[in-house]
């Protein structure tokens, strides 16, 4: 008989998204006239920018005329979205990143799985608790963990504690790491981090022979002029870091699909036989047989992203958000709860009343008010006490939710 990947065996319950949607639909049934609000999962709720339709369409309609029909498209993305990714989000911010160097995918989350695939599996491998729960559970699935603890830690795993006392920013190890998982602004605390912060760890790799993975899904709501956007912007990242940025959600494409990584050429990590090897061109090779590229229409309508319409329509709409992202934090602290990020970062982090546990506070949030949000549990012990508020919703939504919480409380 065929046998499974046991590693699979290891991983708790459920992803936390769907246990959400599970228990959200269980309460949907038994109580089926309950106006529910969701500001659970980080998904966008806002049209797309109307430069983003308008290429995609044309580029329908390429596709319906023979002579701009277009079959499979290169794995790494047509050149003209990577020269702009390259050019508008990068250089233009001092940072030598090439366009070559740029992955166009189908997204964010997918890339900080896969990139798996070009590691060893002796590595030492750090996350911050609580975290992005998909680091951790593609590190159980490919073996790179024992099973988990009775409080949900993986043997194997070294975790990096980030609560309020360190600002939601991880200590740097006194221990040698191999790769290190950092995300700013940060899901789920909605942290982010300081030039100086982000220096210390590239020190800290480059002394090391570390990579760093830095997400940086969210830098489009970083509004302080003083936080970098891109590791890039550090001195010596170069040497150090893969970074993985989305169009999810600065310009609405969670549905939509589009994203990309970014594999400076002068990476270099160690195979077996002790040689420096350019982790560009495993990834190439990687992305090369594994995947065929995200679909021209999709890519045309990332490509409008970068156009003045298009830049000018993904700055109101993160705008928006931002805005939800204040009232949440007005409102909460109104009601005397504590509550953390939401000013450079979708995310507000808030702290349970009277130390009640996180999916306590779920199912109350759900049962009295009729509020989806996350517990803070779910991405990781750490998070226990903790529930994350997320401001993608429409403005009627979040005023409706906020004014449910604060009556109830
Ligand atoms: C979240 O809610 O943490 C995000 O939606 C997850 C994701 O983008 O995959």
């Amino acid at each position: 008989m065929a046998t499974i990947n046991d590693n699979y065996l290891k991983l708790k319950a459920g992803y936390l998204f769907p246990e959400i949607g599970r228990r959200v639909a269980a309460f949907a049934k038994a109580n089926p006239e309950a106006p529910i609000i969701k500001l659970g999962i980080g998904d966008v709720t806002e049209p797309l920018p109307e430069a983003c339709r308008t290429a995609m369409i044309k580029a329908v309609e390429d596709m319906g005329d023979r002579n701009s029909f277009k079959g499979y498209g290169p794995e790494q993305g047509y050149p003209w979205l990577r020269e702009k990714i390259a050019t508008q989000d990068f250089q233009a911010r001092g940072c030598e990143i090439d366009a070559s160097e740029i992955f166009v995918s189908d997204g964010a989350k997918c890339d900080s799985g896969n990139i798996l695939d070009i590691f060893g599996n002796n590595n030492t491998i750090a996350v911050t608790d609580p975290v992005y729960p998909v680091y951790v559970d593609t590190n159980v699935m490919t073996g790179h963990t024992g099973p988990a603890s009775e409080e949900g830690k993986y043997g194997g795993l070294v975790y990096m504690p980030i609560t309020a006392d360190n600002h939601f920013t991880a200590q740097i190890p006194d221990q040698k790491i191999d790769l290190i998982y950092l995300c700013f602004p940060n899901n789920p605390t909605g942290a982010v981090a300081s030039k100086a912060h982000l220096q210390a760890w590239v020190n800290y790799a480059k002394a090391n022979g570390s990579i760093i993975f830095f997400d940086a899904a969210y830098e489009a709501f970083i509004t302080d002029p003083e936080l970098p956007h891109s590791i890039y912007e550090i001195e010596g990242a170069r040497e150090c870091a893969i970074e993985f940025r989305s169009f999810s959600k600065n310009a609405g494409f969670t549905g939509t699909r589009c994203a990309f990584t970014v594999v400076p050429k002068s990476l270099k990590a160690k195979a077996a036989d002790g040689s420096d090897v350019e982790l560009w061109t495993l990834w190439n090779r990687r992305q090369s047989t594994k995947f065929n590229g995200v679909s021209y229409i999709v890519q045309r309508g990332a490509e409008a992203v970068y156009s003045e319409a298009g830049q000018n329509q993904i700055k109101a709409l993160i705008q928006f958000y931002l805005e939800n992202a204040q009232i949440i934090r007005e409102q909460l602290t109104t009601a005397g709860l504590t509550v953390y990020g939401g000013v450079n970062a979708p995310y507000v982090w808030v702290k349970t009343p009277n130390n009640i546990s996180s999916w306590d506070f779920f199912d109350k949030l759900l049962h009295n008010s009729n509020v989806v949000g996350t517990p803070g549990s779910g991405f990781g012990a750490a998070g226990e006490g903790y529930f994350r508020i997320s401001a993608f919703n429409s403005r009627e939504n979040v005023n409706e939710a906020m004014r449910r919480i604060t009556s109830a409380s």
